[in-house]
This record gives C-alpha cells, structure tokens and sequence, in this order.
C-alpha cells in the first residue's frame, strides 16, 4: 500500500464523497514513494491540496516562488524541516526576501547569531536547486508570461502576476509552492481556472488633486479592506504597472485580494467581455486616503515594499540628489534590479541612503530595532506594525525623501 496522507485512494473517495483529483501513471509513482521520500511528502501536500478544493487535476507549472524564507519567519523549526528535505525542483523557482543582505549584512546592522541562522536557511535552499534571488517581484527577473501557471506565493507578487501579467497563480503558502516547484505541478483550481477571474466588485476611485490623489499604496490600503477576498475591476484610472504594483500589494495585505483588473488596462479586463451592471460598486474617497497621512515623528525611512523597479531607482536617485541623510534611510530592491542600474545605485548611495538587496523592511530583524518607520507602501503600512513592532507612516516618494533628509 503506497505511504500517503490518506491511506489509500479509494479509502479518501469512500469517506469524504468529493471528487477525487486524476493523477497520471507518473505522479502516482511519486506518491507511491519511488522516487524519493521528500518527492512522495510534496505529493501528498498536493493531493491533500487538491482534494480540499477539489480539484480535477494537477497542471504542469512554468515557475514558482516561495515564501518562507527569512529566518525571523519560520524559526529553528522551519530550519529543520528545510534541512530534512532531500529533492531538487523541477521549475525555475526563486525565494521571498531573506532576513538580511547575502552580502554586506554586518554593515546593515544584522547580528552574528541571526546571520548563521539564514545562512544555514539559504544554503538549504540551494541545496533544492532553488535560485538564491529573494525578491517579491521575480517579474522583474522576466520568468513568467501571460497565460502560465505559476505556483507564487508572497501575496504582492500573487497580484502582479494575476492581474498585471496575466499569469495564473492562487496565493500559494511557503509549503505548497516548494511542493509545486518540486513536482512541477500544481493542483488545477482556484485562480488556474478562467472562469474563476472574473470581477465581482466594481471600485470607483475619487478624483482629487494634489500628490496624494495618486498614492496608489494608500488607494489600495483603502480599496483592500473594502473588497476583501473579491476580485475587483476599477474604473476610470490610469496606473502605470508601478502604480498597479503598489495598488495590488497594498489590497493583497488590507484585503486578501489575488486578481485585480483596470478598465482598459489590465490584459484580462480587455479578455472579458464583462457586464459589471449588476455587481456591486464601492468608492475610494480621498477623505479616506488622506486620512492615512499622520505627520509623526519617525527614526527610519524605507521604501521598496514591494522591491523597487529600475524605473523606481532612478526616480529615488533623482530625488535624493545633491542631499545628504539625516537619519537612516533603507532602499529595498532585487539584487538583480540593483546590479542592472549601478548608476542609480551610486547616486542614491552618495546622500548616505543605502540600497538593500534580498531582503525587505517586513522580515528583516533590523528594522524592529526601531519604533517607528516612515514608508510609502500601503502594504508595509499595514504590516509594519505587527511585524516590526513600530508605528508606520505613510508619505509619498518625495515626502519621505525630505523626511529622510531633513
Ligand atoms: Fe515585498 Fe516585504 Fe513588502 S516581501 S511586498 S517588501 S513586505
């Protein structure tokens, strides 16, 4: 009797009544454990996955991501689960940002017993022939397209994909992406299913004047707690993907949202022949996004939540020239976006700001060393607080850069 979750197919169909999920000869020989222990485990996270969404099937994967990474997240018992697995993955895949820089973490401030711990994490990784870029946007590493199916899991990157690119992915957690990017499969259903992608709430966005009118972190930071785990369409904006960036990070963290689309921008708005007539509308007002603007006293100023673009990088650089810090002032960014733009790197670097590579404001254990943190992302708005224990202020791009050198 194959070792399964279940102990035994046809027991899993006679006791629980749901569809059961096709597996193909080779995937139940995985099960079966002939390939392996850790191959066998990723299958039964899958199958257990599928049954519960009763999915049909599995479908082959183009790429994954996952989360899990940073050693203030998962902790001694996570370490040891990374540890115990023995497979290599059968996709690209890359990881969420770690807890600390790969290199220059003593600078950042990182401590020795910390770094030990990521690094033992990261080396397990690699050890699963995972890409050691920790970015929550691999789409600027260009490893997906429309249409694919993808198995993501950092919720910004998850709305992105969705809604920017035109990827299939649902909000994958750490263990079922490493199980999907081993196996190269994921369970069909969900965000995988076209049917499944249309809008169910209209968002109308006041218009208003000023350069918080088009704080895209702070419209969404209000958006996300309207439309919760709904898939919306806007109407009448005009975001530039960057925009769309902050927009969707910002509802996946208020609100659970992992498909968005724009009226004649996004690629699936225009797929859709959709009727929005009979669903529900809500309004962001700009009362409510100014609302989020408090103007505190801050020890820190980070933005890059999610990882900056090039194009981000080059408008910091523009900002912060000729000016010089006056309190710590973090930059977070892909290191493959980092070492593309050298130029804007070294101009932003000049003012005494730093460019931080591989990890995030949210999972790196040097941002709880202070209380309170100004930010221009409406995502690490809403999560700074729990997860760095500080008060968080939001501004725009400009507003923390005079804030960062005032
Ligand atoms: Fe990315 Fe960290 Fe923000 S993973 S989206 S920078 S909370």
């Amino acid at each position: 009797m194959p070792r399964s979750l279940w102990g035994g197919r046809t027991n899993l169909r006679e006791r629980s009544g749901c569809k059961f999920m096709y597996l193909d000869t080779s995937d139940e020989k995985v099960l079966a454990g002939e390939f392996g222990e850790t191959p066998q485990k990723m299958m039964e996270i899958l199958v257990a996955l599928g049954e519960v969404y009763e999915a049909e099937k599995l479908i082959p994967i183009t790429s994954a991501q996952v989360s899990g990474a940073s050693y203030k997240t998962i902790g001694k018992w996570g370490l040891a689960w990374l540890q115990s697995l023995d497979a290599r993955v059968a996709v690209p895949t890359v990881l969420n940002p770690i807890g600390m820089p790969q290199e220059g973490w003593r600078e950042f401030g990182i401590k020795e017993e910390f770094a030990r711990n990521q690094a033992l994490v990261v080396e397990a990784y690699r050890k699963l022939g995972i890409k050691l870029e920790c970015t929550c946007t691999p789409y600027y590493l260009n490893i997906t397209e429309y249409g694919e199916h993808l198995a993501w899991s950092e919720s910004s990157a998850v709305a992105y994909a969705n809604s920017v690119l035109g990827a299939r992915t649902n909000r994958e957690g750490g263990p079922s992406a490493l199980a999907a990017a081993i196996i190269g499969k994921t369970p069909y259903y969900g965000l995988h299913i076209v049917a499944n992608r249309r809008p169910q709430v209209v968002v109308e966005v006041e218009e208003g004047t000023g350069p918080r009118a088009d704080h895209w972190g702070a419209i969404g930071h209000v958006a996300g707690k309207k439309v919760g785990n709904r898939i919306p369409i806007f109407e009448g904006i005009r975001p530039n993907r960057d925009q769309l960036k902050a927009l969707g990070a910002a509802m996946a963290a208020t609100g659970a949202v992992a498909l968005f689309h724009v009226d004649k921008i996004t690629p699936e708005a225009r797929v859709f022949s959709f009727k929005t007539d009979d669903l529900e509308r809500v309004t962001v007002t700009q009362d409510e996004v100014e609302a989020l603007f408090a103007e505190t006293e801050v020890e820190a100023v980070a933005v890059g939540c999610p990882h900056c673009s090039s194009a981000e990088l080059e408008e910091l650089a523009g900002l912060l020239k000729g000016k010089t810090t006056t309190k710590p002032f973090y930059i977070f960014a892909a290191a493959g976006v980092a070492k593309k733009n050298p130029d804007h790197v070294a101009a932003i670097e000049r003012s005494g700001a730093r460019v931080i590579t591989d990890t995030c404001m949210v999972v790196s254990p040097r941002m709880d060393e202070f209380d309170s943190i100004m930010v221009d992302s409406g995502k690490a708005l809403a999560y700074v607080p729990g997860m760095c224990g500080a008060l968080a202020r939001i501004g725009t791009r400009k507003e923390c850069v005079e804030v960062a050198t005032g």
